[in-house]
């Protein structure tokens, strides 16, 4: 794989693809959560309308090295990783206890080689394989933001990827103000609590990242949202 596959970006411009299999692969991947309705209808559409699922399962398809899924939340993710054919083992871990119950009485006892564990990201110790983290940087602040990253950066194997997606403070004003808005939804609606609120620019990322010898590069990610999501892929240089 070199280092940035762009063919994995094409959703992003408007993929002709199999649309019908995409869609079909959600029904399946929303079935773990059928019985509890507001994570069901949330699932799906976080399945159906968040640019990074598709381009990650592009990115992360045919990979065997397990997968670490920081703030995994219920789990969604990895049912979708699951019914678009990836079979590496995914561990998730999310501060919410509540989510990980959740995680663990629905996608945790369907799908296989998955685990999820209540646990602060920046307390993870050994790993190694690829990581995944959406839109959890914000709730660092930027001392820790730094430690997490630098740790995140010392799990990766060589060949190892780290995915990165998060609003960031300078993808423009209204981007920021609508990311904004999200995020005052969703703490309101106590679908998340606590933890710092700061965005961090594009710019900080890239250049964490890059200080811990990471080839970096990272591109807009938010397909038809409002939002100022961007897509971080960082690796071991050769
Ligand atoms: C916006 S949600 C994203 C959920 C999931 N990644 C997704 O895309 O569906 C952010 C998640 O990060 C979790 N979180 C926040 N701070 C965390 C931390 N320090 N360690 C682990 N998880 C954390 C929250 O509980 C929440 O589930």
């Amino acid at each position: 794989m070199s280092f940035f596959p762009t063919n994995a970006l094409l959703p992003l411009g408007g993929e002709e693809g199999d649309e019908g299999g995409i869609l079909a692969a959600i029904d399946r991947a929303s079935q773990p959560f059928a019985k509890k309705k507001s994570l069901y209808y949330y699932a799906r559409g976080k399945m159906r309308h968040d640019p990074a699922y598709r381009v990650l399962a592009r990115l992360l398809a045919g990979q065997e090295m397990p997968i670490l899924d920081l703030g995994c939340g219920a789990g969604v993710f990895a049912a979708y990783l699951r019914e678009n054919g990836l079979s590496a083992p995914l561990h998730g871990v999310d501060l919410s206890e509540k989510k990980i119950r959740l995680a663990k009485e629905t996608v945790g006892t369907i799908y296989p080689a998955l685990s999820f564990e209540t646990k602060d990201a920046a307390a993870i110790q050994g790993f190694s394989g690829n990581i995944v983290g959406l839109d959890l940087l914000h709730y660092f602040s930027e001392q820790g933001r730094d430690h997490l990253l630098e740790n995140l950066a010392s799990f990766l194997p060589a060949g190892g990827r780290l995915y990165l997606r998060n609003g960031v403070r300078d993808a423009g004003f209204l981007r920021h103000c609508a990311t904004s808005v999200e995020e005052a939804f969703v703490r309101g609606s106590r679908w998340i609590t606590g933890g710092e609120w700061n965005f961090p620019t594009r710019a900080a990322v890239e250049k964490k990242l890059e200080s811990l010898g990471l080839q970096v590069v990272s591109v807009p990610m938010w397909g038809n949202t409002p939002f100022s999501s961007y897509l971080f892929i960082a690796g071991r240089k050769k």
